[in-house]
């Protein structure tokens, strides 16, 4: 069972005064120091307004991007820090360490109900350490900053790291808002979803998503793939794709998925036509072409019309859908369409929609949607895709008391 804040406050006989980590998943896409998407700080922000409201002493840690477990000012989160500020609407201070004397002195500078953001935790090489007793010592030093540690980074439970995992050891804990809302969700699509089910991945690599491509094979009542991976797709039943970006060391992973399809009876939709240019640019000049005419010195980057309209149509009358991936290189106009197409069907279906991902949710918001068009719009890419394919995510067992 995960414990709610609630009962960790009951535990606690109230957390007024209390000093909570809590861990946010706040790595979003930055241009320079400009947040691009900003859902993930809009997401973390319930739990923590929820703590400073009870009167704790709220002391944020996350990540940003993949630094090299040093300092780096190109990831600090000091950009992020700023608009969970300004979202929060109350003050919150930068420390410009993790655990250091900056670290120390703005935890013990608060008073109850204010916010403390630590410096990105994998500017410690302890935070992703593989050897646990380095990941171990760091986490010793997170936990002298907290009484309490609550987890809210749904985006990263999958990681076993010190932030995430570590420390859930060595403090009371509970699992934030963010995590429970989430993992209420993916339980819907593992049991019982209703039908007809239909699962759409896109994004450019297959070899991310080829285990839960066969766990949903078990599931799913139609499986629609687009987006760079379906190239790997059709070079495996024999379609020359041009430059398209393919994983050949993967067409005999995909060509089983295929043959699991046909024996697990799921519908698999696969794209007829593919729009296609010289190179991704906003400026190249596109044409639509079957998937089998590709042009040898031409590369895929959108699912073609009528594939669109395939799907749109294979989406529209589900019960249950569950995206992953956009559909081209939506961040260029010419290669929008199929995104938007898929978004759009999303958006008139009467039942339950899911969009997983840190790209997919990117990929709706920049295309002009609003997460309320949707039934849930995941913080979790990798979190989401695991969970579904049945793997234990470190982060959410180390809460199951
Ligand atoms: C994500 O972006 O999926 C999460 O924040 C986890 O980041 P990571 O893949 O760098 O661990």
């Amino acid at each position: 069972m995960l414990k709610t804040v609630d009962e960790l406050a009951t535990e606690f006989g109230g957390l007024e005064g209390r000093r909570v980590l809590v861990r946010s998943d706040l790595n979003v896409p930055l241009d320079g120091t400009r947040i691009t998407d900003d859902g993930r700080v809009r997401a973390s922000v319930p739990t923590i307004l929820d703590l400073s409201r009870r009167g704790a002493r709220v002391v944020v840690a996350a990540h940003l991007g993949r630094p090299e477990g040093k300092p780096d000012p190109a990831y600090s989160l000091a950009p992020v820090a700023g608009r969970l500020a300004e979202l929060l609407d109350i003050p919150a201070r930068q420390a410009t360490d993790t655990v250091g004397e900056s670290a120390r002195a703005t935890v013990d500078g608060l008073k109850p109900g204010e916010v403390a953001v630590l410096e990105n935790v994998r500017f410690e090489p302890g935070e992703t350490s593989k050897v646990d007793a380095e990941r171990g010592r760091f986490a010793d030093r997170l936990a002298t900053l907290a009484d309490a540690f609550v987890s809210d980074g749904f985006g990263v439970v999958h990681r076993k790291q010190a932030s995430v995992y570590d420390v859930a050891q060595l403090l009371p804990h509970a699992a934030g808002g963010l995590v429970l809302d989430e993992v209420a969700v993916l339980r819907r699509l593992t049991e019982q979803p209703d039908r007809p089910y239909v699962v759409v991945l896109g994004g450019s690599k297959v070899s991310d998503k080829l285990g839960v491509i066969d766990s949903l094979l078990a599931r799913a009542d139609r499986l629609l793939i687009g987006g760079g991976m379906m190239f790997t797709f059709l070079l495996a039943q024999g379609i020359e794709v041009g430059r398209s970006l393919v994983e050949p060391d993967h067409v005999d992973a995909v060509r089983r998925s295929i043959a699991l399809a046909a024996d697990s009876g799921v519908d698999l939709l696969l794209p007829t036509d593919v729009v296609v240019a010289p190179e991704i640019s906003a400026e190249a000049s596109p044409s639509v072409v079957a998937v089998d005419q590709i042009p040898g010195d031409q590369l895929g980057l959108d699912i073609g019309p009528a594939t669109a309209d395939r799907f749109r149509a294979a989406i529209e009358d589900a019960r249950t859908v569950f995206w992953n991936g956009p559909m081209g290189v939506f961040e260029l106009p010419p290669f929008a369409a199929g995104t938007r197409a898929v978004a759009e069907a999303l958006t008139t279906v009467d039942g339950l929609t899911v969009v997983g991902g840190g790209d997919s949710a990117a990929a709706i918001r920049s295309l002009g949607f609003a997460d309320d068009q949707f039934g849930h719009v995941s913080t979790g890419g990798g979190a989401s895709l695991e969970y579904l394919e049945g793997k234990t995510l470190p982060g959410l067992a180390v809460l199951d008391d």
